[in-house]
C-alpha cells in the first residue's frame, strides 16, 4: 500500500466543494447565506447563463479588512463560532468556514470588499489550479463583491451533469426567492443576462413579502398560523381554497434557515390532508425553535435538520397548520363542492367578459369563442340516431381512388360504419359498431385530437390564434415568473400572443382558439409546475409536454353533455388522428366490448 500522506489544500477544498457547491444554485445559496450573516439590507445576485457562466452577488453588509478577507478564504475560516458550546447555539445561517475555499477552488472567483465607508477596497483573486491567492487594493462602498466565473470550469465532470442554463437559472431564481421569505424588510434583486428578472423591495412585513413571492392571487387566500408547543413556536402563512400542483410553494424554515426536512413537511401535508383537496397548497412555515433543541450540522449543504424532539415539532407545525385551515368541523365546509352536471338551461353563451365554469362549452367547435358568437341553445342527445354518423374517414367514392394499404394502415379500427348512439354518464360516447359496443372517453378523445392538431401548427410553424377582446393580465410568483418567461416562445408557438408585462405579470392578447378564457389560468399554472418541477430541459420534450398539456386543458371535459353532431364529429376526427387508441399521456380512449361477449352474456349464445 502506499505511504500515507495529507493532500494538499486546494484538492481539499475541491473534495469539499464536492459537497458544498452541487451545481450554480447551491453556490449562490452560501454567497447570499453570507451576505445575510454579514448584515446585508441590500442584496444583489447577477447571473449569465443561468449561473453558469457568472455568478456575481453584491452586498451592502460588514464587509471585511483585507487581513480578513484573506483568511476568509482558508479552509475552516470563520468569524462566527469559536468553540463547540457556539456550535450548539449557532444563528447565524453560515458556521463551517467553507464554503468560500470550497467555490474558489472550482471557479474563477474575484472578491471586493470594505469595512469602511472610506471608499477604500480590498480586491482578492484566487487562481483554481494553484490554489493562489492576490490581492490589491480597489474602490466600493461598505460591503462585499464576490464573482464567480466559469463554475466547474476545472472539474469537467461536475459541468457535464449542470442542467441547461433556463433549468439552472430558474433553480437560482428559487433561492433567491426562498432567502427573501424571512427577511422582508431586505431588499433583493436577481439580474439574468443583463435583465432585472425579481425584483422584491423591502416589504412592511412577512405577509406582504410572502405576497411578492407566491403572486398577489394569494392575497385573499393566504391564512395566518402561530403556534407555540413547548419550545417551538410555528408560525407564517398556508393557502386555503388555493391549490398548486405541486409542492413548490411551500417553504420551510428553521430559524431563519431554508431547510428541506420530513418532519416539517409531513406535519405541514398531513394538516392539509385533512382538508380534501386536490393539490398541494402554498405553505410559508417559520419555525423558531432554541438552537440547543436542533443540530444544523447535518450535512455540509446545511439543507437538513435534526431535532431533538421531533414529535413535538411535528406536532406544533400540524395544529397549527390546521387551525389555519380552519380546524376539522370548520374544514367540512371547505371543501370543494362536487362538479355539478350542468343543467341544460343553465348554458349561456361565452362573452369575452364573463367567465362560464369550464363545464359549460357552447359547442366542440366554436366558431370563435371570444368574440360575441352564436349563442348556444341546449341540444338533446338523441339516444337513438336512425343514421350513421360516424362515417369513415374513407367513403366509398374515395376507396375507389384510394388503394386497400390505406384501409390496411388502421386495421384495428375494424368497420368503421359505426352509429353513436348516445352518451353514457355524460362523460363516454356509445357507438353501436358491426362487431359490437364501443366506448369512447370524450375528454382523452378530444385530447388526442387537439394534441394532433396543435403539432401540426408547431411543426408546420402556423399557430394559430383567437384575438381575445380583452388581453388578459396573468398575474404569477416570482419563481414563478421566472419560470413561465424561459418558455414564452414555446407558448407563442402554439399560438398564444403573450409578453411579460410588468412586475411578475403577464399580457396574453391570443390563445390558441380552443382554449377557454377561464382555462388560460390553470393551463398556465401547469406549465410553471412542470417546468419548475423539469429536470432535463430538451427543447422537443418541452414542446411536446406544453403541447399535450394545452390539448389536455382545452379538451372538453367529462361530465359535459354533448349534441349527437358534436360527438360524432369527434369520433370521426378521432379515428383520423395519429393513435386513436391512447391519449398523448398514455390513456386508453376506446373500449371495445364485442357483441358476441354480450349474447353470451344473456345465454343467447
Ligand atoms: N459577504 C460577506 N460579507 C462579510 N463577510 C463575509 C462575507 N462572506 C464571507 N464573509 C466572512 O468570511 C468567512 C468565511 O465565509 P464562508 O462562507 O467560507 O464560511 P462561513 O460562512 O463562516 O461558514 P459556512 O462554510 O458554513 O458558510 C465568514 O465567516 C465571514 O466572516
Ligand atoms: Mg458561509
Amino acid at each position: 500500500m502506499p505511504r500515507i500522506h495529507l493532500l494538499p489544500s486546494d484538492l481539499v477544498n475541491q473534495i469539499a466543494a464536492g459537497e458544498v457547491v452541487e451545481r450554480p444554485a447551491s453556490a449562490v445559496k452560501e454567497l447570499i447565506e453570507n451576505a445575510i450573516d454579514a448584515g446585508a439590507t441590500t442584496i444583489d445576485v447577477l447571473l449569465e447563463a443561468g449561473g453558469r457562466k457568472r455568478i456575481e452577488i453584491r452586498d451592502n453588509g460588514s464587509g471585511m479588512s483585507e487581513d480578513d478577507a484573506l483568511l476568509a478564504l482558508e479552509r475552516h475560516a470563520t468569524s462566527k463560532i469559536a468553540n463547540f458550546s457556539d456550535l450548539t447555539r449557532v444563528r447565524t445561517l453560515g458556521f463551517r468556514g467553507e464554503a468560500l475555499p470550497s467555490i474558489a477552488s472550482v471557479s474563477r472567483f474575484t472578491l471586493i470588499t470594505s469595512d469602511t465607508n472610506t471608499g477604500a477596497a480590498t480586491e482578492i483573486e484566487c487562481d483554481p489550479l494553484t490554489g493562489q491567492r492576490t490581492s490589491r487594493p480597489s474602490a466600493r462602498d461598505r460591503g462585499t463583491t464576490i464573482s464567480v466565473r466559469e463554475l466547474f470550469e476545472n472539474v469537467p465532470a461536475r459541468r457535464k451533469f449542470l442542467r441547461s442554463p433556463d433549468a439552472e437559472f430558474r433553480s437560482i431564481v428559487t433561492v433567491v426567492a426562498s432567502y427573501a421569505l424571512p427577511l422582508p424588510s431586505r431588499a433583493f434583486r436577481l439580474e439574468h443576462n443583463g435583465r432585472l428578472v425579481l425584483d422584491l423591495p423591502p416589504a412592511v412585513n412577512a405577509r406582504e413579502r410572502a405576497l411578492q413571492i407566491l403572486g398577489s392571487e394569494a392575497r385573499e387566500h393566504l391564512a395566518d398560523f402561530d403556534a407555540q408547543i413547548g419550545a417551538a413556536r410555528a408560525y407564517g402563512f398556508v393557502t386555503r381554497n388555493l391549490r398548486f400542483g405541486s409542492k413548490r410553494n411551500q417553504y420551510f424554515f428553521v430559524n431563519g434557515r431554508l431547510v428541506k426536512d420530513r418532519v416539517l413537511s409531513h406535519a405541514a401535508n398531513r394538516a392539509c390532508e385533512a382538508f380534501d383537496f386536490d393539490g398541494h397548497p402554498g405553505i410559508v412555515l417559520f419555525l423558531e425553535i432554541d438552537p440547543e433543541l436542533v443540530d444544523v450540522n447535518v450535512h455540509p449543504a446545511k439543507t437538513e435538520v435534526r431535532f431533538r424532539d421531533s414529535s413535538q415539532v411535528h406536532v406544533a407545525v400540524e395544529q397549527a397548520i390546521k387551525r389555519a385551515l380552519g380546524g376539522a368541523e370548520e374544514g367540512a365546509t371547505l371543501i370543494r363542492d362536487a362538479p355539478q352536471a350542468p343543467l341544460a338551461n343553465q348554458h349561456s353563451a361565452l362573452s369575452t367578459q364573463h367567465s362560464a365554469p369550464s363545464t359549460q362549452h357552447p359547442s366542440l367547435f366554436p366558431p370563435n369563442r371570444y368574440d360575441s358568437g352564436p349563442r348556444w341553445t341546449p341540444e338533446f342527445t338523441p339516444l337513438f340516431q336512425r343514421e350513421a354518423l360516424v362515417q369513415p374517414p374513407l367513403g366509398n367514392t374515395l376507396a375507389e381512388t384510394r388503394t386497400t394499404s390505406v384501409l390496411e394502415e388502421e386495421p384495428q379500427l375494424g368497420d368503421l360504419q359505426g352509429r353513436v348512439i348516445g352518451q353514457y354518464r355524460m362523460s363516454y360516447i356509445l357507438v353501436d359498431m358491426p362487431g359490437g359496443l364501443r366506448l369512447v372517453d370524450q375528454h382523452v378523445a378530444h385530447e388526442r385530437v387537439l394534441y394532433d392538431r396543435y403539432l401540426a401548427r408547431v411543426e408546420a410553424r402556423d399557430p394559430v390564434s383567437q384575438t381575445l377582446l380583452t388581453p388578459i393580465l396573468y398575474e404569477s410568483g416570482a419563481a414563478e415568473c421566472a419560470a413561465l418567461e424561459s418558455h414564452l416562445a414555446e407558448l407563442r408557438e402554439v399560438g398564444f400572443d403573450i409578453e411579460r408585462f410588468s412586475g411578475n405579470s403577464f399580457a396574453i392578447a391570443s390563445v390558441p382558439p380552443e382554449l377557454l378564457r377561464t382555462d388560460i389560468d390553470s393551463f398556465l399554472r401547469k406549465v410553471i409546475d412542470a417546468s419548475l418541477e423539469e429536470k432535463s430541459s430538451h427543447l422537443t420534450h418541452v414542446r411536446e409536454r406544453i403541447t399535450a398539456s394545452l390539448a389536455c386543458q382545452a379538451a372538453i371535459k367529462v361530465h359535459r353533455p354533448l349534441g349527437g353532431e358534436e360527438m360524432a364529429r369527434l369520433v370521426a376526427e378521432l379515428l383520423r388522428s395519429s393513435n386513436p387508441f391512447a391519449c398523448p399521456h398514455g390513456r386508453p380512449i376506446i373500449v371495445d366490448i364485442k357483441h358476441l361477449d354480450i349474447e353470451r352474456h344473456f345465454h343467447r349464445k
